[in-house]
């Protein structure tokens, strides 16, 4: 049994080994550890002993040839996930234009951006699902045009079945990311926004450059990507038990989809590899809680906005 006094935290992100951890783990658990000596984690997240010894043990890498099938059957699952959840697991984003003042019009008007019925700034909505940020957009009457795409062709049937979808204010076609190209169906450098809400987590790490490339092209230069995801030590990573982890940061779910964390660091170095400028990119906290086991779940997201440089 672990015992723990608390300590100041620190506004300052550690070292961490490739396994997200700090290299100095050695820990006796029968003995009382004040929580001072385990300075892991990041400033949004500090991590317990308990939990820096279970992320060090957690060395089991799934092997190759059941990563490689999870790879080849990514859009099975997924659309076997929306099976299953028909359109009831994910709840309508209605944060997005409070996180992201830049799709309201109010903000358009207020910083002289274009924003008229002839011509109407368009935003693309990557990995859509069956719509809940589209569609709080588009009953929030913002006057965009919004392209939505996803690989999963029954969330896309879910999202053209939706009493709000309207084909004169979106477009939701299928498209898989890693090797669909974007600019097929849209056009070259038109994009004013593209939303890329916890999208990128499912994608193979190796593959992430890939879709931030494919989603260039058809940004204008100087377009946004609005950016959420799963941030490093999230609960939710700290929750996998061993026989789940695929590489660093990188675990697969008991139904075969997959989720990666992000360190603010591996996302800013992610994106200006595939030629972003960095305007935003920070953790962000929530608690949310588990009613079920009668406890307050710590959840950290990584919050960005990457810019297409406007020379290119
Ligand atoms: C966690 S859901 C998020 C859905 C939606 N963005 C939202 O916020 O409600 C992840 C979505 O990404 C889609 N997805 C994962 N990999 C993809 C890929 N390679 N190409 C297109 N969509 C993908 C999945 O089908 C799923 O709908």
């Amino acid at each position: 049994m672990i015992s723990m006094t608390s300590c100041p935290s620190t506004d300052r992100n550690v070292k961490l080994n490739d396994r997200g951890v700090h290299n100095s783990v050695n820990h006796k658990f029968d003995t009382e550890v004040s929580e001072c000596d385990f300075e892991e984690g990041h400033y949004a997240r500090k991590l317990t002993a308990e939990e820096v010894y279970k992320l060090s043990k957690d060395t089991q890498i799934v092997n190759d040839f059941k990563q490689k099938k999870l790879e080849k059957e990514a859009k099975k699952n997924w659309d076997l996930f929306y099976k299953r959840n028909e359109t009831k697991f994910f709840k309508d984003r209605h944060w997005t234009t409070r996180e992201f003042e830049e799709l309201t019009s109010h903000y358009r008007i207020h910083n002289k951006i274009q924003d008229n019925q002839e011509k109407k700034l368009i935003l693309l909505e990557v990995g859509c699902g069956v719509g809940n940020l589209i569609f709080p957009l588009i009953e929030e009457k913002t006057n965009m045009f919004i392209y939505a795409c996803d690989f999963s062709p029954r969330a896309i049937q879910y999202l053209k079945d939706h009493h709000s979808y309207d084909d004169t204010k979106c477009f939701a076609f299928l498209c898989d990311l890693t090797q669909d190209n974007l600019a097929a169906t849209i056009a070259p450098s038109s994009v004013d926004f593209v939303s890329m809400v916890f999208v990128l987590s499912a994608v193979h790490p190796e593959k992430m450059k890939a879709v931030l490339t494919n989603v260039h092209q058809v940004l204008k230069p100087g377009g946004l990507v609005l950016f959420r995801d799963y941030g490093l030590y999230d609960q939710a990573m700290l929750r996998f038990s061993p026989g789940h982890k695929l590489s660093e940061n990188f675990y697969v779910r008991q139904d075969g989809t997959r989720a990666f964390y992000f360190s603010e660091e591996y996302l800013s170095m992610l994106f200006k590899s595939a030629g972003y400028e960095v305007v935003a990119n920070k953790y962000v906290t929530r608690e949310t809680v588990n009613k079920k086991e009668g406890v307050c779940v710590p959840r950290i997201f990584i919050q960005g906005k990457f810019c297409k440089l406007l020379s290119q």
